[in-house]
């Protein structure tokens, strides 16, 4: 699975199934809202790349929540670490809200790279990790 090698090219979410109903749906979804931003950032759209990086942004947050609830209630051992990746996530994503907002040079292109290589590297690395005892909480 190399997905990370291009820029521009769509996520696909196929290989990031867990087979947990609820998370595989939110994953689903937030990769749309990046491939989405990819094509913006594309069109070099500004107006509409804020737009989507606040949807972006709403969509994450209301995933994180749903994870770490899901987490504590299978008390999954790892939750401190996994909850500090996304409090990293959404302090990174507030930056570049400001720096879009105060007309910095930050290329559209830089911030889809780096939301590209966080989304599949959280998602195949963090994520894969709670699968086992979620899954044994949710068969209970
Ligand atoms: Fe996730
Ligand atoms: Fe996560």
């Amino acid at each position: 699975m190399n997905q990370s090698s291009t820029n521009h090219e769509d996520i696909n979410y196929l290989p990031f199934m867990f087979g947990i109903e609820k998370i595989d749906s939110d994953h689903r979804l937030l990769i749309g809202i990046f491939n989405r931003m990819s094509e913006k950032a594309d069109q070099k759209e500004s107006n509409d790349f804020m737009k989507i990086i606040d949807e972006l942004e709403k969509y994450s947050n209301y995933h994180f929540a749903n994870e770490e609830t899901l987490m504590k209630k299978a008390n999954f051992a790892e939750i401190d670490e996994h909850v500090i990746q996304h409090q990293i996530f959404r302090q990174k994503i507030d930056a570049f809200k400001t720096s879009i907002q105060f007309g910095s040079s930050t290329l559209q292109s830089e911030i889809v790279a780096f939301l590209r290589k966080w989304l599949l590297k959280h998602i195949m690395e963090c994520d894969a990790k709670y699968v086992p005892s979620i899954k044994k909480y949710l068969n209970q």
